[in-house]
């Protein structure tokens, strides 16, 4: 069997976002050696040979507009990737970015998106956890318009002051909540996303500085180091550890996949909810010898 019909990208139509950097990059890269018609968004320009480089700031609806008008009217796979650090006072653009844009554009192209098509996002180990906000969150997603959205993120301000997180949760709440609605499962539409581990990308100075409560770099590096990678002796992975994943789940390899959360994380999630488990069945234990005991 040949590889490119396998995956199933040659001559059709993917729409990515983020692609002039990091992860997205690289899965650009291998959609275009896989056949595919690449149309890239980003906010910085993008200088790889795709169909049509838009340069659009994401976290403005104007801007989003303008791009969706112009993409072609069929898409059979759309990938949303953009993403930034949290730095204080800038919230409120990290749910615009990291949320709510892909949000909107998941359901302003939907219309556009052929049956059987996928749509992969990116989220994060970061988003860990996001079951405790699955409420919230879903609160959130059912809001129709982008200015109630807007007006409930200056209502929960509790919520956005983890700023990263909490955008990540919802992107991973978005696939759960969604993979099974009917404008999806009834024409077959896939949602999925990855959550890479600690990556070095166009990003990784940002999340560093932005992790050091001085701002510092080098102190941010090592925080990251603590959290991420120092548990199992660890490395940061390529941007293409992640990006070529995610083309594979988007393609029709993956064809049965949908409502998935991949953490791509080398096991780092496994062993937290491993921890938690045995931690867990520990206590369990403890109270059943009190029990005989008493
Ligand atoms: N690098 C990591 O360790 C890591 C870990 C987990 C998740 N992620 C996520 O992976 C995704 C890809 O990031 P990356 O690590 O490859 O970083 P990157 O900076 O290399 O790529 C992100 C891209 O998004 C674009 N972008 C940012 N704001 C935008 C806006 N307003 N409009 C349009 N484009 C915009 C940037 O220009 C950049 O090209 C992000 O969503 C990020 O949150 C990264």
């Amino acid at each position: 069997m040949e590889l490119k019909k396998l995956f199933g990208y040659e001559g059709k139509t993917v729409v990515i976002t983020g692609a002039a950097s990091g992860m997205s990059r690289a899965a650009t890269e291998l959609l275009l050696e896989l056949g595919a018609n690449v149309y890239a968004i980003d906010i910085n320009s993008i200088d790889l040979p795709v169909m049509k480089a838009y340069q659009a700031d994401l976290s403005k609806k104007e801007e989003i507009d303008q791009v969706l008008a112009d993409l072609p009217e069929k898409i059979d796979a759309l990938f949303l990737c953009h993403g930034i650090a949290h730095f204080k006072g800038k919230e409120l653009l990290v749910q615009k970015v990291n949320f709510y844009s892909q949000k909107y554009m998941t359901e302003k192209l939907l219309s556009k998106i052929a049956d059987h098509g996928s749509v992969t996002y990116i989220s994060s180990v970061g988003g860990f956890g996001w079951e405790q906000v699955y409420d919230k969150a879903v609160e959130l997603i059912n809001l129709p318009t982008w200015e109630e959205a807007m007006k409930w993120y200056d209502e929960h301000p509790e919520l956005i002051s983890n700023a990263y997180v909490f955008a990540k949760q919802c992107l991973a709440s978005y696939v759960t909540y969604k993979c099974m609605s009917k404008e999806f499962i009834d024409r077959r539409i896939r949602l999925n996303a990855i959550n890479p581990g600690d990556t070095t990308t166009g990003l990784t100075e940002d999340f560093n500085r932005s992790t050091s409560p001085n701002g510092n770099v080098k102190e941010g590096e090592e925080i990251i180091s603590n959290i991420f990678l120092k548990s199992w002796n660890g490395y940061a992975a390529e941007a293409k550890e992640m990006g070529y994943p995610m083309v594979v789940v988007g393609s029709d390899i993956c064809s049965y996949m949908s409502g998935q959360l991949i953490y791509i994380d080398f096991g780092l999630t496994s062993s937290w909810t491993s921890g938690a488990l045995l931690q867990k069945s520990q206590k369990t234990i403890e109270e059943i010898s009190e029990e005989a005991n008493t």
